[in-house]
């Protein structure tokens, strides 16, 4: 009976014991007995207010002493990852992972010591074959041109590039100081969806991406307007443009930014107006077919006077990429450049269950993309990116092998100018002045630093990439194929990369007999039709099941 009650001993102990201090204090006149009189008075009054309030049932059960389990709750990132951490949690990036992008960005030294603690017998593990004949790579400033046959003014693209991250879901600081960075290390900048702000304008080469929101491209009505894209596009920093059909963290799902963080700037740059939420459909109203589509892209690149245009996608349903590559095969016209995006990809906020369990993840993303443009003769006409955890040169040169031609990485670059992985992003409260609008957590971000670190970063990561084709015996990193790779998919086994993600044969999608062990691609492809993104009904014959998606 009484170890039932002895949760409420704090309070009792507060309550009986504040009239005897008041008094104490008044007789000796003591401001010792004061103070501890006024914490008494205030525990009383916190334990009365536990009591009585209904929300929260610990702190009616344990009035007092329950608030420390809130106070644990609120600390408990910063526990975990000062103090639990193990080098290798991935949550969602290892410490190991961190530090790398640190030192690479500081300048300091990024060798480890005393061998790898990575479990090199456990499912996930993948290493690259080395040569006996191992090459040096002295320039490791990796290209890539973009820009297919319609495009007038191709970009000659770094290999390495800052993924999307619009001014709104992170601060003026951290957009300059990666502009900047951009500028210095002579990669490109993507906008994110956000439009282009005035602290894009450090002399960086811009993607400009183009999402639902058409955000400094839009009329008053939130849709696409020709003049105003064509105004901003033709902007010689602008050097290709990036139609967001999804990203990884959140396919399929819209977003919002509500009126309360709509500051003058991000409204002059997204062109809304303020005081009210901005909203971002899930879908795009300048095209709802894959011809729509295909023909938005064209007038992209004629109304940005010929500059690459492309797509940004994490693959969901898989017909309806082929869907789209129907359409390419039907308007004899292609985008420039097609951006992979994983799963396994940031964001400034997402839905969990979007975030955890929405969108094929970046290799097999990849290798579908890769291996359909295969199938349908068109992989040397478009270039394909990928995007999702490529921090290191070894995650560089795992895409390279898989078919990409250049990578992409958001939460790199975040890391590099300093993001400590508090994973506060949605809060406004991002405590080193990254994901943030609040000015005077943002002073904290020196842009002209942060600028150089980032530089740093993306010269040292490719200096790495060197080393690592190097050693396969390749000249250039564009070199890696997939059986310069092994994944250890099964614990003991382990598979080639031509096994694990072949290269498929180029045209089979076009053979008029289906390819035995591809079956699967083939009623996939059946199923797909250029007018629609809906599924082709095929009711009768060998592919009347339920492959399609
Ligand atoms: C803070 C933040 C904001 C982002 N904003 C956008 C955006 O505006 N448009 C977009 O296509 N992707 C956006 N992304 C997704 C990234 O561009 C990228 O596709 C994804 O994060 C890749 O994963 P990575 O962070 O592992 O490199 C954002 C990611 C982060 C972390």
């Amino acid at each position: 009976m009484f170890t039932s009650y002895i949760r409420y001993l704090p309070l009792i102990l507060a309550g009986a014991a504040a009239p005897g201090l008041i008094a104490l204090s008044v007789a000796l006149s003591s401001t010792g007995f004061a103070l501890a009189a006024l914490v008494a008075l205030l525990l009383s009054v916190l334990g009365i207010s536990d009591l009585l309030q209904t929300r929260h049932a610990v702190l009616r059960n344990y009035p007092i002493i329950g608030h420390i389990r809130y106070l644990m709750e609120s600390i408990r990132p910063e526990i975990r990852q000062y103090l639990l951490e193990n080098d290798r949690d991935e949550d969602p990036f290892s410490r190991e992972a961190r530090s790398l992008v640190y030192q690479r960005a500081k300048g300091v030294e990024d060798k480890k010591p005393f061998g790898t603690s990575e479990r090199i017998y456990e499912p996930g593990y993948a290493w690259v074959t080395h040569s006996t004949a191992p090459k040096h790579i002295e320039n490791s400033d990796f290209r890539v041109l973009v820009g297919g046959r319609d495009c007038k003014q191709p970009y000659d693209a770094s290999i390495y590039n800052i993924s999307a991250m619009s001014f709104g879901s992170l601060s003026a600081n951290a957009i300059q100081a990666l502009n900047g960075g951009a500028k210095k290390g002579g990669f490109a900048h993507d906008t994110g969806e956000g439009g282009i702000s005035t602290h894009h304008r450090q002399g960086g080469d811009l993607i400009y991406q183009v999402a639902s929101g058409y955000f400094g491209c839009r009329d008053a009505d939130g849709r696409f307007d020709p003049v105003k894209f064509a105004a901003q596009a033709k902007d010689p920093q602008i050097k290709m443009i990036e139609i967001k059909l999804s990203q990884g963290a959140k396919p399929g799902h819209g977003g919002m930014l509500p009126a309360s963080k709509i500051s003058e700037e991000i409204a002059s740059a997204r062109g809304i107006p303020m005081g009210i939420d901005c909203i971002s459909p899930a879908a795009h109203s300048a095209f709802s077919t894959p011809l729509e589509l295909i023909e938005f892209i064209a007038r992209l690149r004629e109304l940005s006077d010929g500059k690459p245009v492309g797509i940004k996608l994490c693959i969901g349903h898989r017909r309806e990429f082929m869907c789209l590559v129907k359409a390419m095969l039907a308007s004899g016209t292609a985008p420039d450049f097609i951006v992979v995006d994983g799963a396994e990809g940031g964001t400034g906020s997402a839905p969990l269950e979007f975030a955890n369990h929405v969108g094929m993840p970046m290799l097999e993303g990849l290798h579908f993309v890769h291996n359909t443009l295969r199938g349908a003769g068109l992989r040397n006409e478009v270039r394909v990116a990928a995007a999702g955890k490529i921090i290191s040169a070894f995650d560089i040169a795992r895409a390279l092998a898989l078919g990409a031609d250049w990578c992409n990485s958001a939460r790199g670059f975040m890391f590099a100018i300093g993001c400590i992985q508090a994973q506060a992003c949605h809060t406004n409260k991002c405590p080193v002045g990254i994901a943030t609008q609040d000015k005077t957590r943002q002073r904290a971000l020196d842009p002209v630093d942060k600028a150089t670190r980032v530089a740093r970063f993306h010269a040292n990561t490719l200096k790495a990439l060197g080393e690592i084709a190097g050693a396969a015996g390749l000249e250039h990193p564009g070199d890696f194929l997939p059986y310069h790779l092994m994944f250890r998919q099964v614990a003991s086994t382990f598979k080639d990369g031509n096994e694990a993600y072949p290269y498929l044969p180029d045209g089979f999608l076009l053979a008029n007999e289906p390819h035995a062990d591809l079956l699967d691609w083939h009623a996939r492809w059946d199923r797909a039709s250029e007018v629609s993104f809906a599924p082709k009904e095929i009711p009768h014959g060998p592919y009347a099941n339920t492959y399609g998606r």
